[in-house]
């Protein structure tokens, strides 16, 4: 490797001297997403007519065609392969490291390419070189010098919770492959929906492809409520042939993921008899984590690996994803042919029996010259030898992994799950939850500082995953793929990636036209304004502001207790400059409802922001248990800001901790009768956050001396009568130690969200 980055620096080196003699205009960033490793603007440019000549010497017919399509579909430029002399020539070259190419741009266009895939990502770059105005078509004279950083640049794509059709994702891949992507997971089975035609076993997909009914708006929202039509698909294996085959032609690999030992009640649906209890269920119409999974006995292995061969036969990819990930073992602890499994074969536990489960499904596609990948839960019990692991929950298994010698994908959720939230804005569509910004996203490494640099060599890549519960169709998938994507795709490709802030203004400038072109219903959260609250000694200002310098914003106010201005309703005109007050003091001791709506142009509906006002605003509040760094934008304001936190879960509101016990003190600034403590905890028990166990408040005068109120039971609105005097207000919150076995995070540490505390004072 260090070997190969040598040549490479010659080999640009040289590049750059020869443009160094042609006239060099200005070292600016490139239009290319992702970042070319080296990038030269010189002086002019060259005007593409409507007909051009390519040279082709021995270009795979299939760059031909892409190239030839792009410049139809996006300039309306025709183009010939057969020329002696064209605009564009191609030349395949030596003795360059593993998919790097340059591009050239002088009077006319040369592009070197080490292998046919690096000339399709010349052909893709070389595209977004491409300026359109007013119907003419420029390029700027330019050298680029590139290659991948990381060999896995993958998006997965789940279509069990939601189906996708054939055409679909066809358009996925044409995009991931613009951007240089080159692994496509595709997520094809999960409890509501079995996608993939297997000949042997045909009920799969007459009965596991189809639910009777789905789950309305948020799973955490209980009672769950259901519409009853029937929904699914499936892929017939033509189809599948036909997409594989789409797929490379783009220079990307479709890794099929079959799903066990757990998330397999769609088949199970199809074919009770594999599951421990034998019960009939049907393919599921909720989303989250059920006990019935394939049973551990022979037979279910067996079915497995049939499934498999096939499986073999219409994917050519190395590897082959197994899942693995959340299954419970309530089941095995109760199935009599698990325990035998157990006993015959000496195995301590149920997470060392999931780990021999996959032990044979390892060596079933080892023998077939394949490579298993599975989740981080593949881990637990035992590694299997050959096992490459997906490093979902965090960065840990990845870094156990590679510790081991095992290969490793990086997709923790933190940086790279698209299903969740990527801004807080009240006009947002339904998500699962969470919140990653287009910035947090941009700044994935997927190599884990943890590691030592021997240990680096064992990570592949990385991953984003579009996991589709809450993405019921192809505008919403694009809406939560873009732009997301394109700051994936700079962490997974550039060897020197900019900055996020040039990144973002090369989307703004460029890249946001070139995904309109491509019909993409990309999200311009970026776009927004944004709403920042500030503490200052006239009380808890809100400052708005937006990338668009001297943007000005309309708000209005309504319900108005609280701001500074005197009317009942105020509509005042904002720039990033100016600051809006909420007045503390003028607030009547009841907590009261103030609405801002702030109007922007990108906007179609105005954001909304609901501002509780009572006498806690902008109190101090100090923490003897900080929030994890990953749930805490705003710190102990976010407490105290009047703004409570979105339930469904969404945005960055809620303050997050991870300890067995919490405990932060409210500073009322004088002794004051109070009535009531009011506090927000969040229940959303498929992200993992569960209700503490218990509160109690104590209360000082002095910080010294404290009076404990009685323990009482957490619930999502607590609420607790006080009637007593006090200046300082302690909370102590005790969570559970472990999520409960059989749900999702099962055994990990729960998280507890909090927001907001409200103290309510005669
Ligand atoms: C996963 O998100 N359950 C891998
Ligand atoms: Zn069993």
């Amino acid at each position: 490797m260090q070997k190969l980055r040598f040549i490479l620096s010659i080999y640009t080196i040289f590049f750059v001297s020869c443009q160094l003699f042609t006239q060099v205009k200005e070292v600016k960033q490139s239009p290319i997403i992702p970042n070319p490793t080296v990038f030269i603007q010189s002086e002019g440019e060259i005007e593409f007519s409507s007909d051009i000549a390519i040279c082709n010497l021995n270009l795979p017919l299939e760059i031909q065609i892409y190239l030839q399509n792009q410049l139809k579909d996006l300039f309306k430029i025709k183009c010939n392969f057969n020329s002696e002399n064209g605009l564009i020539q191609f030349k395949k070259i030596v003795n360059v490291p593993t998919d790097s190419y340059t591009i050239n741009i002088t009077d006319n266009i040369l592009i070197t390419y080490s292998s046919d895939a690096s000339c399709f990502y010349a052909v893709t770059s070389l595209i977004q070189l491409i300026e359109s105005q007013s119907g003419i078509n420029t390029i700027s004279k330019c050298f680029v010098s590139d290659s991948p950083k990381f060999e896995w640049r993958g998006m997965h794509l789940d279509v069990s919770r939601h189906f996708f059709t054939v055409e679909e994702v066809k358009k996925m891949l044409d995009l991931m492959a613009f951007y240089k992507f080159n692994k496509f997971h595709w997520h094809l089975t999960d409890d509501q929906g079995w996608r993939i035609e297997i000949k042997q076993f045909p009920k799969l997909t007459a009965i596991g492809a189809w639910r009777d009914s789905t789950v309305i708006g948020h799973a955490n929202t209980i009672p769950n409520q259901y519409n009853k039509q029937r929904e699914g698909g499936f892929y017939t294996q033509d189809q599948i042939k036909d997409i594989v085959k789409y797929a490379q032609n783009k220079y990307i690999t479709i890794i099929p993921e079959i799903e066990m030992p757990g998330h397999a009640r769609a088949a199970l649906a199809a074919y009770p008899e594999f599951s421990c209890t034998g019960k009939q269920h049907g393919v599921e119409g909720l989303w989250g984590v059920f006990d019935d999974i394939y049973c551990s006995k022979k037979e279910s292995i067996d079915f497995n690996l049939k499934i498999l061969e096939e499986v073999l036969t219409l994917f050519p990819s190395e590897y082959i994803h197994i899942g693995g990930d959340e299954a419970p073992k309530t089941r095995w602890k109760e199935c009599a042919n698990c325990q035998k499994v157990m006993k015959e074969n000496n195995i301590k536990d149920e997470h060392a029996l999931q780990s021999y489960f996959i032990q044979q499904i390892d060596r079933y596609l080892t023998a077939k010259g394949r490579k298993l990948i599975g989740w981080d839960e593949i881990l637990e019990g035992g590694l299997s030898p050959n096992a490459t692991v997906m490093s979902w929950r965090g960065e840990q298994g990845g870094i156990e992994a590679a510790k081991q010698k095992h290969f490793v994908v990086m997709s923790p959720s933190s940086h790279c799950y698209f299903d969740h939230y990527q801004t807080s804005s009240s006009t947002e569509p339904l998500a699962i939850g969470g919140y990653l910004t287009l910035e947090k996203v941009y700044t994935f490494n997927p190599i884990p500082s943890a590691l030592t640099a021997q240990e680096t060599v064992f990570v592949l890549g990385g991953q984003a995953n579009l996991w589709t519960e809450y993405i019921p169709n192809m505008k919403q998938l694009e809406y939560m793929m873009f732009p997301r994507a394109l700051a994936m795709a700079q962490s997974l490709w550039c060897t020197n990636k900019p900055n996020y802030k040039s990144f973002e203004n090369e989307l703004v400038n460029h890249q946001f036209r070139v995904l309109s072109l491509m019909k993409v219903n990309y999200s311009k959260a970026i776009l927004y304004p944004k709403t920042n609250l500030i503490r200052t000694n006239k009380g808890i200002g809100l400052v708005v502001s937006s990338i668009k310098q001297d943007e000005k914003f309309e708000i209005e106010m309504v319900e108005n207790p609280i701001v500074s201005y005197s009317n009942p309703s105020v509509i005042k005109t904002l720039t990033s400059k100016d600051t809006l007050f909420f007045d503390r003091l003028s607030s009547s001791n009841n907590t009261k409802l103030a609405t801002i709506t702030i109007k922007s142009d990108v906007l179609k509906k105005p954001l909304r922001i609901e501002v509780n006002t009572n006498s806690t605003i902008g109190l101090p509040v100090s923490f003897a248990t900080s929030p994890n760094v990953k749930f805490n934008n705003r710190g102990d304001l976010a407490l105290v800001d009047g703004i409570r936190g979105a339930r469904p879960w969404k945005g960055d509101e809620w303050l997050g901790f991870d300890q067995d016990t919490i405990e932060f003190t409210l500073d009322l600034l004088a002794v004051k009768k109070i009535k009531e403590c009011k506090i927000g905890f969040l229940m959303a028990n498929g992200s993992w956050i569960y209700l503490p166990k218990n509160v109690t408040i104590f209360l000082s005068k002095d910080n010294e001396h404290w009076n404990s109120l009685h323990k009482s039971k957490a619930t999502e609105y607590f609420s607790q009568f006080v009637f007593k005097k006090a200046r300082y207000v302690k909370v102590k919150v005790v969570s559970n130690s472990k999520i409960p076995e059989g749900k999702e995070g099962a055994g990990f540490h729960p998280w507890t969200f909090i927001d907001e505390i409200e103290i309510i004072t005669k």
